[in-house]
């Protein structure tokens, strides 16, 4: 079995037929609640919200809801729910449901808030014919119709921008008691199931479920365990499984929920598969696919003309998510006009999770940039990371040795060609046993790492999350020991397939076995690393190569705190209720033990593959197995756009491919495409021919530096817009609609993007053509969009064709805007931190621009204590200002300004004089004037203090 997966993965690597095997991977229809759930389409909800318990409290209210049976005259009353809506700072409001009195406590997800939200005020504006009116301190309004229950979520311009329960699919299966089998006289296929007792009156009143709640096994099929393949589920919990449907009045578009294949505006998925949400290892994943890959971020953005709103699905359960979009021809129009009565300006979707309390924050824009910010608010920001990790990564799996890695090392300077990392995959280890190091291969790690670090460059190794059960091995006798293992669901440590064949899994859900774990990065208990080794865990989704769906199986069991009266099920969780935050677990407790390992001095790098809401605030994410085909290139930008728009900047594709083989035009393409894109890593399969750039012919070496030098020439335009990112959490890489909310025409591009406000990137990504369709936002505006090669101007006038040749990268820098650029590239960007700035100024049609830079260590967390410069760059028709927007943060920089680029100058000063200090210097200029540039030539003002240049005319 196993040495025909390997031969399978070896043929592929080497050009074989690439197809994802969709066997190994759930259906709705394969997955119980999704079969379930999905038909639940109800004329009428049952939940109504009961108006006499109503509270308002703070920044809360609190209320009964009951669903009622309506279709008898009696409106018996089956179950009891608790509601909270909150009113968060920001345009943000939280609707939580949960049973009233449940079983068993119902998860919620551990780490994907940064923290408590913030609240804001509360105020119930009215109560009269069943509806209840609130405002919080903004202005923004939630309508509550209290039967059947719908909020309607009201922005500051007085625009519905979200429903509630609009389509009646609110749904939270009651956790219930499963009884013994009947005896043998009685119904042989019916199985008992008592609904837990929850209020003394309704049981005198008969008006609890007992004879409603008794169910046959053909009735509710999978009730208390489901089979996929030769995998069974045990489900002791029974059927637990939650729906909320959401519409998004006058958007023409929703976006979000990363991670997969599709394009950034999701289609309507009535025809096919919902969009699911499961991370997964999914060997070969394919293209346009709503299938689950590795992440599962569940917040979803709708946008239109009018208005941005969103929902943040706090869930981290298996989840499955339907959208009905209704100007797609797709959706008939029969049912346009029941639902929207011929408005076609709608959005639909439909959220269901397997497990877990109802959570959702209602995002309430109301412009794409809001909506990104209030996500983040949530979720976090990605922190300021080491500059290295900005710059140009090199992995394969593998490189073999020390003399391996030496060579590679050598290549990059033997062919002048900037690298800042080397990395290394699963076979460094000593068999797959992380922690530890090939004691022949790697025999003096400390000295290959000190050989690196001479030229400024680092190493990232890689650690999974299994464990080899081996005899002997410190970290599996230490797990074993200690209890530190996932349990399966009889208790016992659980065992799972992966690199080293039979491992366990650490629960990082116990606060005491991730402290463990993250103590195992310390420079004593990982010998040969340093603060220059940085990581990289893989496989956290969990990977299980024979578990269900390649992943651990629902029924195993998580530690949960021990609280009282919390034994049998409600004493640990499973599997089920937490498998999409595994992976965050899993870094968070490297984040934290990267911090340790230097007294919380230098800032961690961290990859992942698994994502969950609150990834980025620990690692930058990669899109994981791809080919070396075409068609990943291309899906590389809408799923990154995707990714970023879910609060993970830090995002990038296995440049070349991870299987097969790339020829010299894909891989020219794909570095030029990764050199504008945040995570730049090449990266390869271990049987795939080796890739590094010299290995091509000396025209294709040449444009894949050239792309390379690019990337370092604007490195400190990419720290800049990560610091701004670690403020403000915006994306860093963005959908061209963000910046121009009104261009409808911006909505379903996906092949080119900003990065800040200030370059458009249009990438490459199709074999042989000599044009490409570039769109320019901004004609409203008169936006002008300068070609960075050349300086010349375009008008924003949407389409325009761009001639492209094979040395060619289509970026644009905005009219209006200043980018930093530093222009003497050398081996890695820690040796290029005193180099001189090139500031390339682009103007407007006012004839301003502005810009800011960012400067700092690069590398530790002194920029916490103000060292560091964080400068606005004015440059108006009288001069140019180089000014501190931090007074009290300083820098010791030693760069200075090497050149001033002013492209697009129409009447050029004729003198030109720096101030700085005590210091005033006459400056040299020069004008070319086909293309309207003005250069000013070595105006040597320092970084470190605020300067000025003035003109005369
Ligand atoms: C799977 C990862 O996606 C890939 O990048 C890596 O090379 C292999 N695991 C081996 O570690």
């Amino acid at each position: 079995m196993k040495t025909l997966g390997l031969l399978l993965v070896a043929a592929l690597a080497i050009g074989g037929s690439f197809a994802v095997d969709k066997n190994n991977f759930k259906t709705c229809d394969q997955s119980g609640f999704c079969k379930r759930l999905r038909p639940f389409k109800p004329e009428k909800s049952q939940y109504t919200l009961n108006l006499d318990t109503v509270i308002v409290h703070g920044n809360v209210l609190s209320a009964e809801v009951t669903t009622v049976d309506t279709s008898t005259e009696k409106r018996i009353t089956l179950w009891h729910y608790a509601l909270k809506l909150s009113a968060l700072k920001d345009g943000t409001f939280r609707v939580e449901l949960d049973e009233a009195d449940p079983l068993y406590p119902r998860y919620r997800s551990l780490l994907a808030l940064n923290g408590e939200p913030k609240p804001d005020g509360l105020k119930l504006i009215s109560n009269e014919n069943g509806k209840l009116t609130l405002s919080n301190t903004q202005g923004h309004k939630v309508i509550i119709t209290a039967e059947p229950l719908k909020f309607e979520f009201v922005n500051l311009a007085g625009d519905t921008v979200v429903v509630i329960n609009d389509n009646h699919q609110l749904l939270m299966e009651p956790l219930r008691v499963r009884r013994e089998k009947a005896s043998d006289d009685e119904d042989a296929n019916m199985v008992e199931v008592a609904a837990p007792v929850f209020n003394e009156e309704e049981i005198e009143s008969g008006n609890q479920l007992d004879e409603g709640k008794k169910v046959s096994i053909e009735d509710e099929e999978g009730a208390w365990s489901e089979n996929f393949k030769s995998h069974h589920d045990s489900k002791p919990r029974g059927n637990e499984a939650v729906s909320m449907d959401f519409s998004f009045p006058e958007a023409d578009h929703v976006y979000g929920i990363p991670e997969h294949t599709d394009k950034f505006n999701l289609r309507t998925t009535t025809s096919g598969e919902p969009y699911r949400l499961y991370n997964l290892d999914v060997f070969e994943y394919e293209l346009d696919s709503p299938m689950a890959i590795y992440g599962a971020v569940p917040v979803m953005y709708a946008h239109g003309p009018k208005h941005t709103a969103g929902v943040f699905w706090h869930n981290s359960a298996e989840t499955w998510v339907d959208v009905v979009n209704y100007a797609d021809s797709t959706v008939v129009s029969s049912l346009v006009n029941l639902v929207t009565g011929g408005q076609k300006r709608r959005v639909d979707a439909r959220f269901f999770s397997e497990a877990n309390v109802i959570d959702v924050f209602v995002l309430l824009g109301d412009k794409p940039a809001d909506v990104f910010r209030q996500y983040t608010a949530l979720t976090g920001h990605a922190p300021l990371p080491p500059k290295f990790s900005l710059a140009y990564h090199q992995c394969r799996w593998n490189y073999v040795d020390e003399t391996d890695v030496r060579s590679v090392d050598e290549g990059f300077d033997t062919h002048d060609v900037p690298a800042d990392v080397i990395w290394l995959d699963i076979e460094y280890t000593d068999r797959k046993k992380y922690f530890t190091w090939d004691p022949l291969k790697f025999p003096h790690p400390t000295e290959m790492v000190a050989n690196l670090t001479a030229k400024g460059r680092k190493m990232v190794v890689i650690i999974d999350p299994h464990i080899k059960r081996e005899a002997g091995y410190f970290l599996h006798e230490d797990c074993t020991e200690k209890g530190y293992y996932v349990k399966d669901k009889d208790g016992k440590d659980y065992e799972g397939w992966c690199w080293p064949g039979s491992s366990s899994y650490p629960d990082f859900f116990d606060p005491a076995i991730s402290k463990y774990y993250s103590e195992r990065y310390l420079f004593d208990n990982f010998p040969g690393t340093s603060k220059d080794v940085h990581l990289w865990n893989d496989m956290n989704e969990p990977s299980v190569f024979n578990g269900p769906e390649i992943t651990m199986p629902k029924d195993c069991r998580h530690y949960k705190p021990p609280q009282d009266g919390h034994d049998g099920l409600a004493s640990f969780w499973e599997h089920r209720h937490v498998h999409n935050e595994y992976g965050l677990l899993n870094i968070r407790a490297t984040h934290d033990g990267l911090l340790l390992r230097t007294d919380g001095k230098y800032r961690p790098f961290i990859l992942t593959r698994s994502t969950f809401a609150g990834t980025q605030r620990y690692a930058a994410v990669w899109t994981g197995d791809n080919a070396a085909e075409w068609g990943f290139l291309a899906v590389s930008v809408p799923m990154c756009l995707s990714l970023a728009s879910a609060g993970v900047s830090f995002c990038g594709s296995d440049v070349g491919g991870f299987f097969k083989y790339p020829e010299a035009e894909l891989m020219t393409r794909w570095y030029q495409a990764g050199a504008y894109q945040a995570f730049f890593r090449a990266h390869s399969h271990i049987e795939t021919k080796r890739r590094e750039p010299w290995l091509y012919d000396a025209a294709t070496l040449a444009l894949i530096r050239d792309a390379l030098r690019r990337r370092y020439a604007l490195l400190d335009f990419w720290y800049t817009l990560f610091y701004e990112h670690s403020l403000d959490g915006l994306p860093v890489t963005r959908p061209l609609f963000q910046e121009y909310p009104r261009e409808e025409e911006t909505y379903t591009i996906d092949n080119e993007y900003l990065l800040g406000d200030k370059l458009l990137v249009h990438p490459v990504v199709e074999p042989g053509v000599t044009s490409v369709k570039v769109y320019l936002p901004g004609a409203e505006t008169n936006t002008l969009w300068y070609d960075v090669d050349s300086y010349l101007a375009h008008k924003a006038n949407g389409y325009f064709t761009q001639e492209v040749t094979l040395a060619k990268i289509p970026v644009y820098q905005r009219g209006g805007s200043v980018v930093p650029r530093k222009e003497r590239v050398r081996r890695s960007s820690a040796l290029m931190a005193d180099d001189p700035y090139t500031l390339v100024v682009a103007l407007d049609h006012n004839n301003t621009a502005h810009g800011t830079v960012y400067i700092d260590d690069g590398e530790t967390y002194e920029y916490q204590q103000n060292k560091y410069i964080y400068a606005r760059i004015d440059y108006e028709p009288s001069g140019i200002t180089y000014s501190f927007i931090n007074e009290h943060a300083h820098y010791p920089s030693r760069s200075w300004v090497e050149r001033i680029v002013i492209a697009g100058i129409k009447t050029p000063p004729k003198t030109a004089k720096l101030h700085q200090g005590d210091k005033q210097l006459a400056l040299q200029m020069t004008l070319h004037k086909g293309n309207d540039v003005l250069v000013i030539r070595k105006p040597g003002a320092n970084m470190a203090t605020p300067w000025r240049i003035a003109f005369s005319y």
